[in-house]
């Protein structure tokens, strides 16, 4: 009875082993040209940003077809909504982070606008990320800040005015790791 558990576990590991080794033999390889357009993280600071552009505008629309499944419209847009799930809401929450009744959107609690384009775009639409032009993304981005009160219709978001972009609650943050005393900072 030992024996066979034993032949078992080597039989299943020969099977992991021998797959992992082949080849599947379905698609082709990816040039590395194409994994550098795709597969880049933009910085808080903007590094990294892609060309490309979008208006509050577009951004609606897109918001409409891609997001609104999901996600709330602004609150007043949609006034019977009661979010669930912290996640689900993109809008609002200004003013109640570091209070009991604590609401954390991309507008209330994010410190960077950068970082709001950097997600959305490697993880939104949730069904299908990075499926969208970088100009969609920014257009998309361009929507959710202006509904958050941060930025006005009228602004076009893209490498140079996205990083300019003051988010409320970009100095609410503290360190973590308070200041390390000298004589143990590895690089003084
Ligand atoms: C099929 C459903 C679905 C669709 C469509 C979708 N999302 Fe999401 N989204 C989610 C889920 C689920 C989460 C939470 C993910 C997690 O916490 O890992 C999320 C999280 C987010 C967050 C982070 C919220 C936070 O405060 O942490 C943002 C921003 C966001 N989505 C934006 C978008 C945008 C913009 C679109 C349209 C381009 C979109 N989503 C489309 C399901 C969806």
């Amino acid at each position: 009875m030992f024996m066979r558990k034993v032949y078992i576990i080597v039989i299943l590991l020969g099977a992991v082993s021998s797959t992992s080794a082949q080849q599947s033999g379905f698609g082709v390889s990816a040039m590395q040209a194409d994994i550098d357009k795709r597969f880049f993280s933009v910085f808080p600071d903007g590094e990294n940003l892609p060309t490309g552009q979008g208006t509050v505008i577009q951004g609606a629309e897109l918001f409409e077809m891609q997001c609104h499944a999901c996600h709330t419209n602004p609150p007043d847009e949609l006034s019977e909504y009661e979010p669930e799930d912290a996640a689900d809401a993109l809008f609002g929450g200004h003013g109640t982070i570091g209070t009991d009744g604590a609401l954390a959107t991309i507008g209330s609690y994010w410190p960077y606008s950068t970082t709001v384009f950097n997600y959305i775009r490697r993880a939104m639409p949730y069904t299908s990320p990075m499926s969208l032009t970088n100009s969609e993304y920014y257009a998309i981005t361009a929507y959710l800040l202006h509904k958050n009160g941060i930025i006005e219709v009228d602004e076009v978001m893209n490498r140079d005015t996205l990083p300019n972009v003051m988010m409320p609650n970009r100095n609410g943050f503290i360190s973590a790791y308070p200041e390390v005393p000298v004589k143990y900072r590895t690089n003084p």
